[in-house]
């Protein structure tokens, strides 16, 4: 039953069907551990040895692939799935899949996974290390020490922002935002919540439930922790940066487009908030501008789950999906679990 959703160039089996290896997987891009030993005897895996390969290597390669380990920085839309006619599964090597046309994959009967939980933590700290070295202005102070500007001690030099005992609003109470929520309250920060339901994790984190405008109008920082959706883009937008605090700071570690950086410039640019730290932007890694023009902004490349050992994991995870789709098996974490329902080859 291994081609039995095949579509398209693949409609004839025997012109699809290879006898000659048990299954082929294609990564898009290189990862930080190796994946062979995780994918079963005779598996045969494509992966550049650095780097990620570019869109055309990829639609290249998937002619015979029954698996895509993806990174973010492909988009897996329909042509590219359509490249690929005995494609099983997509195993994305993020919690987030906006970069994946789920639709179009559970039309094409194509499982996709994601990676939650292992990056939690990781994110988390990133968010944290933002909103803190958004708060005392370490970038500036960095770059002030090491331009050689230093002085001597001064009582006005860079002052910054109190963080303990001060309001954190988390857009998003999911694992990732109570992650977050529980470092601040080692900060004996007040939190707030703006989501579309109360959370049971709440209670737990003293964290109260409350609408989006009072979350804006009372927090001090506001981090963004929503995955990408028509919903959340441009969740933060100039009404909702008008609605803030001249004082407040803005921290984003979950999808760039959830934020409008346009009008984020503008809103820092006529002193509406008093900055923000960013981590993730709408069309990556092209940065706005004005944003990148800003002391009072503070840039990342996209690097909240970026550590050894997360890393290690996301990729482990993703190869542990694709194998047990090779091997017939329900992978964990699938995103389309309706793709099952269509399938009689699984265990
Ligand atoms: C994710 O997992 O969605 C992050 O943005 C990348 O690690």
């Amino acid at each position: 039953m291994r081609d039995s959703r095949a579509t398209g160039p693949c409609r004839q089996r025997s012109a699809c069907y290879r006898d000659d290896v048990p299954g082929l997987v294609v990564s898009s891009a290189a990862l930080p551990i190796d994946i062979r030993p995780l994918l079963g005897p005779g598996v045969t895996l494509r992966i550049p040895p650095r780097g990620s390969m570019a869109r055309d290597a990829v639609l290249a390669e998937l002619g015979q692939a029954d698996a895509l380990i993806s990174l973010l920085d492909l988009t897996v839309d329909d042509e590219l799935l359509a490249a690929g006619p005995r494609l099983r599964v997509v195993a994305n090597v993020a919690v987030g899949y906006d970069n994946v046309d789920v639709a179009a994959a559970t039309r094409r009967g194509i499982m996709v996974t994601n990676t939650p939980g292992v990056l939690t933590d990781a994110t988390a700290d990133l968010t944290f290390a933002l909103l803190l070295a958004a708060a005392r202005r370490l970038v500036e102070a960095d770059a002030f020490v090491h331009r050689g500007d230093w002085r001597g001690f001064s009582f006005d030099l860079l002052l910054g922002a109190d963080v303990a005992g001060r309001t954190l609003g988390v857009v998003g109470l999911g694992r990732i935002g109570q992650a977050v929520a529980r470092r601040a309250r080692g900060f004996d920060m007040k939190i707030l919540y703006a989501g579309p339901r109360p959370s049971p994790a709440a209670a737990a984190l003293e964290a109260r439930h409350v609408p989006m405008p009072e979350l804006l109008a009372a927090s001090d920082f506001v981090t963004v922790h929503v995955p990408l959706s028509p919903a959340t883009r441009h969740i933060i937008d100039a009404a909702a940066l008008a609605a803030m605090k001249p004082t407040a700071i803005l921290i984003n570690t979950s999808r760039g487009p959830c934020v409008d950086e346009a009008a984020l410039a503008a809103a820092i640019g006529r002193g509406a908030i008093a900055g923000a730290a960013l981590d993730v932007f709408e069309a990556e890694p092209v940065v706005h501008p004005d944003l990148l023009a800003s002391p009072a902004v503070l840039v990342a490349p996209h690097i909240g789950s970026a550590t050894h050992a997360t890393r290690g994991r996301m990729a482990e995870m993703s190869a542990r999906a694709a194998a047990a789709v090779l091997a017939g098996q329900r992978p964990e974490h699938i995103v389309n679990p309706q793709v099952l329902e269509r399938r009689d080859d699984l265990a």
